[in-house]
C-alpha cells in the first residue's frame, strides 16, 4: 500500500469512533445499551471511508483513473455525450468538448456527471463537528422529505416540484422550523452550480445524505422546475408528531402511500434528532444518528419506553438510559397491528428495509413531478471510491 494511502487509512480509522459517536453522551451510552444496530461498530473500515469523504476537505478528485476511463469511453463509443444512465462507470461518459462549454444557455443539457459533481460537492460539506451530531446529513433528508411531503394526489398540488419552501408562507410553517439550516448550506452548492433548480438540488441532497450515511442507493431523476410563491401549499399538510395511527394514514394516504411504505419511510428516524427549539421535542432516536441503519425498528421493538417527565410535549424516552426518544407517531407503529408487522420485518432484515426504503423514498421525491424521462440516475457514493 502506498505510504500516502496508508497514512490516510490510519488517520481515518483513528477518527472513526469519534465520528461514529461525536457527542460524548452518545458514545458513553453505547457501552451500556445493547439493542442498537451492530453495523456501526462491525464495519469500521466502511465507516472510516465514509468519515474521510465526509470531512471538510474537498471531495477527492477522480484523478487519473477518471480521466483514463473518460478517454477510453470516448474512444470506444465515439463520444459519450449526454448519458441518462444507471451505471457508475458511465459517470465519466462525457464528451471532453461538451465539458468545455459553459454550463448554461439554451440547448445545454446537464449530463449525469454534472449531477454527480453536485452530489460530490454536497458530500464534501456534510460533516461539521460543531453542528448537532457532526453532520448536516439528517437535516438535508428532512428538507427533501418536507419539500415533497406536501403532495396531494387529488388536487395534484404540492410535492418537490417547485421548491416553494423558499418563500415565507411555507418556510414559516411550524413543521418546517429549523430547515433554514439545510436551505442555507445548499445555497453554497447552488452558487457553484447555478444551472440546477432548487427543487432538483434539495431532492438530490436528500439522496446524497442517505447514501453517504451508509444507506441504500436511491434512484433519482432530474427534471423538477422551481415555481413561484403562488404555488406554496397551505399549512397542515405535513404530519403532526403528537398524533397517532389515524392521522398518519390520512397524511400519507393523501400522498398515495400504503401502510408498508409508511413504515419504511419512518425508518429514516434512525438518523438525526429532535430539537426543542425546532419541533419542541428533544433527543435522538438511536445511538448512531449519523448512520443510516435499521436500528430505529430494533430499538423501537426492544426497548422499554416510558413517558418523558418534562414540561415539553408528550414524548417517550428509553427507561434504561433516558437518552433516546420516540414520538407518539413512532410509537403508533408498534401499537397498530398492520404497521407493526412491517416494523418486525425491517428490524429482522436490514436488506429488506433498505430495498423498500429506497423504493418508497424515491417515490416520495418524485410525487407530482412531470418527468420527461423514465430512466433514473444512481449516484456513486464517495465512500465507495477506493
Ligand atoms: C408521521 C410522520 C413523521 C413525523 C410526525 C415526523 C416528525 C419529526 C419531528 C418532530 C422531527 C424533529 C424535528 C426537529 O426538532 O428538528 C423529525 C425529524 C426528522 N425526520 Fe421526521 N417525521 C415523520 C416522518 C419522516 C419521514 C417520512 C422522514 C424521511 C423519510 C423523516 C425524516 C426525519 C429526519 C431525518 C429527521 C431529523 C432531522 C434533524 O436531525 O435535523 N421523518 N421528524
Amino acid at each position: 500500500m502506498a505510504t500516502a494511502a496508508r497514512t490516510l487509512l490510519s488517520r481515518t480509522l483513528q477518527s472513526t469512533a469519534r465520528q461514529a459517536f461525536p457527542k460524548p453522551t452518545l458514545r458513553r451510552n453505547l457501552a451500556t445499551f445493547n439493542t442498537t444496530s451492530t453495523r456501526t461498530t462491525a464495519q469500521p473500515l466502511r465507516r472510516a471511508r465514509q468519515t474521510r469523504f465526509q470531512s471538510t476537505e474537498a471531495a477527492p478528485k477522480k484523478g487519473g483513473n477518471g480521466l483514463l476511463l473518460g478517454a477510453l469511453a470516448v474512444a470506444v463509443l465515439g463520444g459519450g455525450g449526454y448519458a441518462y444512465t444507471s451505471g457508475a462507470l458511465d459517470a465519466y461518459l462525457v464528451d471532453p468538448e461538451e465539458a468545455k462549454k459553459p454550463k448554461t444557455g439554451k440547448g445545454w443539457i446537464p449530463s449525469f456527471k454534472d449531477y454527480q459533481d453536485v452530489y460530490n460537492d454536497i458530500a464534501a460539506i456534510l460533516e461539521d463537528n460543531d453542528y448537532d451530531d457532526g453532520s448536516y446529513a439528517p437535516v438535508l433528508v428532512r428538507l427533501g422529505w418536507h419539500a415533497s411531503g406536501t403532495y396531494d394526489k387529488e388536487t395534484k398540488t404540492g410535492g418537490s416540484n417547485g421548491a416553494t419552501m423558499r418563500f415565507e408562507p411555507e418556510a414559516g410553517h411550524g413543521a418546517n422550523a429549523g430547515l433554514v439550516v439545510a436551505r442555507d448550506i445548499l445555497e453554497k452548492i447552488r452558487q457553484k452550480h447555478p444551472w440546477i433548480t432548487y427543487s432538483d438540488l434539495w431532492t438530490l441532497a436528500a439522496v446524497c445524505a442517505i447514501q453517504e450515511m451508509g444507506g441504500p442507493i436511491i434512484p433519482w431523476r432530474p427534471g423538477r422546475t422551481d415555481k413561484d410563491v403562488a404555488a406554496c401549499t397551505p399549512d397542515g399538510r405535513l404530519p403532526d408528531a403528537s398524533k397517532e395511527h389515524k392521522h398518519i394514514r390520512e397524511i400519507f394516504y393523501r400522498m398515495g402511500f400504503n401502510d408498508q411504505e409508511i413504515v419504511a419511510l419512518l425508518g429514516a428516524h434512525a438518523i438525526g434528532r429532535c430539537h426543542p427549539d425546532r419541533s419542541g421535542f428533544d433527543g435522538p432516536w438511536t445511538f448512531s444518528p449519523t448512520y443510516f441503519t435499521n436500528s430505529f425498528y430494533k430499538i423501537l421493538l426492544e426497548t422499554k419506553w416510558i413517558y418523558k417527565k418534562w414540561k415539553g410535549p408528550v414524548q417517550f424516552v428509553d427507561q434504561e438510559s433516558g437518552s433516546l426518544m420516540m414520538l407518539p407517531t413512532d410509537m403508533a407503529l408498534v401499537k397498530d397491528k398492520e404497521f407493526r408487522k412491517h416494523v418486525e420485518r425491517y428490524a429482522a432484515d436490514e436488506k429488506t428495509f433498505f430495498d423498500e426504503f429506497a423504493a418508497a423514498f424515491g417515490k416520495l421525491l418524485e410525487l407530482g413531478v412531470p418527468f420527461e424521462k423514465d430512466e433514473s440516475f444512481r449516484f456513486k457514493r464517495t465512500t465507495d471510491d477506493e
